[in-house]
C-alpha cells in the first residue's frame, strides 16, 4: 500500500480500484474542460505571503458554518452517485463528516436515500434539492429532508439543463451500472470494486424510488435530468423554497454579482459562489476569480462558501483569504471515499486539516478566522 501524502495519492488510488464510469464522473467536466482546469490554475496562481519570526504557536482551525460549530472551515459538497464509488458511500462520507466535525450534504442524486442515511449517522446533514419539473415530488423532497432533521437545505441553481460531459457520454454512464461489452473489460479489472458495490443497500437513486417511474431502471443519467429537471426554474421558485423550508436556506451555484444580490433579497442564510466544479458551464471563469466580488457585494447580509478546485489547504487558506466564509470539498473527498472508503474521506480531511494548519503558521496567522486578503500578494 503506497503512503498516502496528499489528495492526488487518493484520486490515484481511486482511479485505480473503481470502475472507470464512476471514476470518470466524479473526475471529468463539461466540453472542453476549460472551466474544470481554470478552476484549479487560478487557485494556484494566489501567492501566499511568507511571513517569518510570529508566534504560531497553538494555532486554532475551529469557525462557525450556518450557526454550527465546525472543527474548520470545510463542509462536504453534495456529490451524485457517491454510493456508487463505495457502498453505501453516502453513510460512510456522512459518518466520517460527523466524527470529525464538519457539515455534509447529501445530493438529490444520490444512492442512499435521506432516510437510510438519517437512519445510519446521529448528527444532521445537509440536503441539497434540485427542482423537478413535478412540484408535488419537489416539495416531498423538502418534506423528507424536514422529517430526517437536516440542518440546512442546499438549492442548487446552475443546473436546470445539464453541461454535457462527454466522457460520460463515452462510458454510457448508466444508474444502476450496467455491464457491456464495453465496459466488462474494465470492470474485470476492479473485481474488489465490483463485490463492494453488489454489497450496498441501493444500485440505484434512493430518494427517487417509488416516486419517479421507472427509477430502478434509469437509462442514462444526462437523459433522465433532461426529462425531470425544471428549465424553467426562477427566482420566483426559490421564494417557493423559501416559504416551504424554515431552516436555514443555502443557494449553489452563484458565480455573478447579480445573481448574488437576488440570492441575498430571497433571504438565504449562505450562497455558494460554483461552477458545479466545471461541469456545467464551460468558458466561465473560475470559482475563485468571481469570489472576492461577490463577497464585496453580500457578505455583510448572507455568509458565502466557496467550491471549485480545492485539493489543498492550501486551496482552503487561499478562498477564506478572498472572503470565503467556508469553503466545500466534492471531488477531493469522493477520491477518498473510491479509494479506501470511509476511512479515505477521513483520511482526505486529514490531509487538508494538516496542509492548512502548516499554511496558516507559515502565513504568519494563528486562528482560522484571521484569514484576510492580506495574506495574498497582488496578482
Ligand atoms: C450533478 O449532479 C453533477 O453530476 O454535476
Amino acid at each position: 500500500m503506497p503512503v498516502v501524502t496528499n489528495i492526488a495519492d487518493l484520486r490515484e488510488l481511486s482511479r485505480k480500484r473503481i470502475a472507470k464510469a464512476i471514476f470518470d464522473y466524479v473526475d471529468r467536466g463539461a466540453y472542453d474542460e476549460a472551466t474544470l482546469r481554470a478552476n484549479r490554475e487560478d487557485l494556484e496562481a494566489l501567492k501566499f505571503r511568507q511571513r517569518v519570526a510570529i508566534d504560531v504557536d497553538n494555532r486554532s482551525l475551529g469557525s462557525i458554518l450556518l450557526g454550527q460549530a465546525v472543527a474548520m472551515p470545510v463542509a462536504l459538497a453534495p456529490v451524485g452517485l457517491t454510493g456508487l464509488n463505495w457502498a453505501d458511500g453516502e453513510i460512510l462520507a456522512a459518518r466520517a463528516a460527523a466524527r470529525f466535525g464538519v457539515p455534509y450534504t447529501l445530493s438529490t442524486m444520490s444512492i442512499c436515500s435521506i432516510e437510510d442515511v438519517a437512519g445510519a449517522v446521529d448528527s444532521p446533514f445537509w440536503f441539497q434539492l434540485y427542482m423537478m419539473r413535478d412540484r408535488g415530488f419537489a416539495a416531498s423532497l423538502i418534506e423528507r429532508a424536514k422529517a430526517a432533521k437536516c440542518s440546512a437545505l442546499v438549492l442548487t441553481l446552475d443546473l436546470q439543463i445539464q453541461g454535457q460531459r462527454h466522457m460520460d457520454l463515452k462510458n454510457g454512464l448508466s444508474v444502476p451500472p450496467r455491464l457491456t461489452l464495453g465496459t466488462a473489460l474494465d470492470v474485470l479489472t476492479k473485481p474488489g470494486w465490483a463485490l463492494n458495490v453488489l454489497t450496498g443497500r441501493r444500485k440505484s437513486f434512493g430518494n427517487l424510488e417509488g416516486r419517479i417511474p421507472d427509477a430502478k431502471s434509469l437509462t442514462t443519467l444526462s437523459q433522465w435530468i433532461a426529462g425531470q429537471f425544471d428549465p424553467t426554474l426562477s427566482w420566483k421558485d426559490v421564494a417557493w423554497v423559501r416559504s416551504l423550508w424554515p431552516g436555514k436556506l443555502i443557494l449553489k451555484g452563484i458565480l455573478e454579482v447579480e445573481d448574488a444580490k437576488h440570492a441575498a433579497d430571497s433571504g438565504a442564510e449562505a450562497i455558494v459562489v460554483s461552477n458545479h466544479g466545471g461541469r456545467q458551464l464551460d468558458g466561465t471563469v473560475s470559482s475563485i476569480r468571481g469570489l472576492p466580488e461577490i463577497v464585496q457585494a453580500v457578505g455583510s447580509r448572507t455568509e458565502v462558501l466557496f467550491d471549485g478546485g480545492v485539493r489543498s489547504g492550501q486551496d482552503v487558506l487561499r478562498a477564506l483569504a478572498l472572503g470565503a466564509r467556508g469553503v466545500m470539498i466534492g471531488r477531493a473527498y469522493a477520491y477518498g471515499l473510491g479509494a479506501l472508503g470511509e476511512a479515505g474521506v477521513t483520511q482526505a480531511l486529514e490531509i487538508l486539516r494538516k496542509e492548512l494548519d502548516v499554511t496558516m503558521a507559515l502565513c504568519g496567522i494563528r486562528d482560522v478566522k484571521e484569514a484576510s486578503p492580506a495574506l495574498l500578494r497582488p496578482a
